[in-house]
């Protein structure tokens, strides 16, 4: 693990310093600061909006296309796959598309203000299926507060996943929220300009079944968002034949 810095009240003072615990500050300082550095060279101009878990880009190439008036950026913890997205996005001049190698958990409180997002895609998140892999599992309540705070007031969360016990837990901690409100997935702002990702390629391709949802952010609540079992649900590895690390 990092050495904790002793310079971490520096970021603590930060504005994101708020937003992200403590200990992650000082445990996981050097990453912070990598993406202050990315955030320095590369500003993301506004309207934007968010893909975490770009992996190949495939997605985020689509969005990037079908609204040259929006910024994407694809937000991915395997830097070998960063390279490949920002590649294509190269490769096609959208200079609208981003891409940063980093944990989404950081890169959204240092990245962006609160309230200025336009949309979060999360399209088949890992399961982390073993009981002590659970803490790495991207949907919690941690992530939802986040989510709440940096998207819009009427900005949009959409999710997809064949991982049907996963989409179970997080619609039912999301039916319980004050905070968003369910609306039509077609009814999301650039839904017909979307393409598919490449797990929903697999899918479709092996005639998995998948779930998907969207909901809009609440302008800011008061109350708070209920406190999860999302982490706790046991999951069932049925249909999910697909890992990245596997290919
Ligand atoms: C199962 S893959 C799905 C990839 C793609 N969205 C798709 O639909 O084909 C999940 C991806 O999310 C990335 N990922 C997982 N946790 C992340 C995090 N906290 N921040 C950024 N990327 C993350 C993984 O590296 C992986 O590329």
């Amino acid at each position: 693990m990092t050495p904790l810095n002793p310079d971490w009240l520096k970021l603590k003072a930060e504005p994101f310093g708020q937003y992200i615990p403590d200990e992650i500050l000082q445990y996981r300082s050097d990453e912070i600061q990598r993406i202050l550095d990315w955030k320095a060279e590369n500003p993301i101009a506004l309207p934007a909006e968010i893909e975490i878990g770009s992996n190949r880009g495939c997605f985020l190439l689509g969005l990037a296309r079908g609204r040259r008036d929006t910024s994407f950026l694809g937000i991915e913890l395997k830097e070998s796959l960063c390279r490949i997205s920002a590649n294509k996005l190269a490769r096609e001049g959208l200079s609208n598309g981003h891409v940063i190698h980093a944990d989404a958990r950081l890169a959204l409180p240092v990245l962006f203000e609160p309230g200025t997002v336009d949309a979060i895609y999360v399209l088949f998140p890992d399961p982390w299926w073993k009981k002590r892999h659970a803490r790495r599992r991207l949907l919690d309540d941690a992530f939802f507060e986040m989510a709440h705070t940096f998207l819009k007031p009427g900005g949009h969360f959409v999710l997809k996943t064949d991982v049907l016990d996963y989409f179970d837990a997080v619609e039912e901690f999301l039916k319980a929220s004050p905070c968003f409100e369910f609306v039509d997935i077609q009814d999301v702002p650039g839904q017909d300009t979307w393409t598919l990702s490449t797990r929903e390629r697999h899918c479709l391709e092996d005639a998995l079944p998948y779930r998907q949802l969207a909901i809009r952010n609440l302008a800011s609540s008061s109350a708070a968002l209920p406190k999860t079992t999302l982490t706790e649900k046991k999951l069932l590895k049925h249909n999910y034949r697909y890992h990245p690390d596997e290919n």
